[in-house]
């Protein structure tokens, strides 16, 4: 059974006080979420601590955003996965674009921290998306399924969740139309051994798209950046229904 997992990534915002903040406004919104809907707050390396203590007990997992292939060793700048899981951190996003565009983030460091991870017992959140100009000039698809061979070498798929996150929706309000992040997660999902890993949607989902997005076949979650920081409007989102739609 495919799981839905609708995971925020707050990237570099919100301090401790303002973790709390959010937390205040966003637990109590919790009780209308349906039990099957695994949700996650994937948070900068320094609230993970403070959304662990304040979150034990609640349905809500932790994660992070990145993670190192090593367990410790000279590699300023970076954490562990032994790190993440003594906090209590569950989930890792992984070769998210960002990482990939600014941080010099390859294929061959993705996988070996995709192994890391899961060797940790750490569930990655992996990344994979074509830019703007890849999908104008029709290099959609090999680009996706290029990033998946070289990305889940000797990865095991029982322990995985990938989002396809188009760069060009990314941050920007141009969502990709939801049958075609259908097509594109379909075609995902056939390059997998393990027809369970669940596939999020990531770029622009908001409380005005989610119902669509999640309405479709193929997709199983959302990855949502900037509307996973209002708490209304992240609430709206994991609270998500396809009922309505006509
Ligand atoms: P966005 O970001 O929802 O702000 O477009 C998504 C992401 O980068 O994961």
């Amino acid at each position: 059974m495919r799981k839905v997992i609708i995971a925020g990534n707050w990237k570099m915002y919100k301090t401790q006080a303002e973790a709390l903040e959010f937390l205040q406004g966003f637990l109590d919104h919790l009780g209308e979420t349906p039990n099957d809907r695994e949700i996650v707050i994937c948070a900068p390396f320094t609230t993970l601590g403070t959304l662990s203590k304040n979150l034990h007990g609640t349905r809500i997992r932790i994660g992070a955003q990145n993670v190192h292939w090593e367990i410790a060793g000279a590699y300023t700048g970076e954490v562990s996965a032994p790190m993440l899981t003594e906090l209590g951190v569950r989930y890792v996003v992984i070769g998210h674009s960002e990482r990939r565009q600014y941080f010099g983030e390859t294929d061959a460091t993705v996988n070996l921290r995709l192994k890391a991870a899961q060797k940790h017992g750490l569930i990655p959140i992996l990344c994979v998306g074509e830019t703007k100009q890849q999908r104008d000039t029709g290099e959609t698809e090999a680009l996706i399924v290029g990033q998946l061979e070289k990305d889940l070498i000797d990865v095991d798929q029982g322990r995985l969740v990938i989002a396809y996150e188009p760069i060009w929706a990314i941050g920007t309000g141009d969502t990709c139309d939801a049958t075609e992040a259908n097509r594109i997660i379909g075609l995902i999902r056939s390059q997998l051994d393990n027809p369970n890993v669940s596939i999020q949607y990531g770029g622009s989902v908001k409380p005005g798209n989610v119902d669509e997005i999640m309405a479709q076949s193929e997709i199983d979650g959302a990855l949502v950046g900037g509307a996973s920081l209002a708490p209304n409007d992240f609430a709206r989102i994991i609270n998500y229904s396809c009922s309505q739609l006509g």
